[in-house]
């Protein structure tokens, strides 16, 4: 089991630091479930370093597919790998609707990072307006039919339309969606979109559902801390 913080553009490299000194405090002597946390570019030094001796990784929020070049704005695999980051965020939605990123994106940037030896957690899921025209497993099969099975992949479901807006996916769609996925490819599959604390248990309960990676209610030690050991009781 995968709890991964996404913290999205939240989070300076020295509040960084005090929240991983606290995040280590508050689950020393913790196990049970693999815990991640995914600062910004300019936070990793700090979470990595912060975060040393622990079994907390870091990760990225985004890579480049090339490892260098004439691509402003962007950071490659080995880059974040001489930093010592573990693996990186690779498709969310954020990047796909905001960005631009397309399936092939997705696909190039998941490769160069798998090769490189980075861990990937690659996100699909259907906009509100895709589930209401029965688009969802279309969509699925689409996003997901760009990936290959990796020993380091994990999928995040994470419908779009349960992203930070407070409405999760209930416990049905969340099974179908993960049994599909899981019929496409053979990987963990993790759930994204509003898990908090109070949901945490029901979600991660679920036969199929390996993880979670968590935005909003992962920028707060106790309430990630308690979404850990939600996901170490089940
Ligand atoms: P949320 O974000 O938990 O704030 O809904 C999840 C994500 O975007 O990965």
């Amino acid at each position: 089991m995968l709890i991964a913080g996404n913290w999205k553009m939240y989070k300076t490299a020295s509040e960084t630091e005090a929240f991983c000194v606290a995040l280590r405090e508050r689950l020393a002597g913790f196990d049970g479930v693999d815990v991640a946390v995914c600062p910004p570019f300019t936070s990793l030094a700090a979470a990595v370093g912060s975060l040393a001796g622990t079994d907390i990784a870091v990760g990225a929020q985004n890579v480049h597919w090339e490892s260098e070049g004439a691509f402003t704005g962007e950071v490659s695999a080995p880059m974040l790998r001489e930093l010592g980051v573990y693996g990186a965020i690779v498709g969310h939605s954020e990047r796909r609707q905001l960005f631009g990123d397309t399936d092939e994106d997705v696909a190039r940037r998941t490769r160069a990072a798998l090769d490189a030896g980075l861990s990937v957690i690659a996100c699909v899921g259907e906009t509100e307006a895709e589930r209401e025209s029965g688009e969802t497993e279309a969509v699925l099969r689409r996003q997901v039919s760009v990936l290959e099975p990796h020993e380091n992949l994990v999928i995040a479901y994470e419908p779009v339309w349960a992203i930070g807006t407070g409405k999760t996916a209930t416990a049905p769609i969340c099974q179908i969606a993960h049994g599909f996925i899981h019929t496409l490819i053979d990987v963990p599959v993790i759930y994204g979109g509003s898990v908090k604390p109070e949901n945490a248990a029901e979600l991660l309960g679920l036969a199929n559902v390996e993880g979670a990676l968590v935005g909003g209610a992962s920028l707060d030690v106790e309430s990630f801390a308690a979404i850990c050991e939600a996901g170490a009781a089940v």
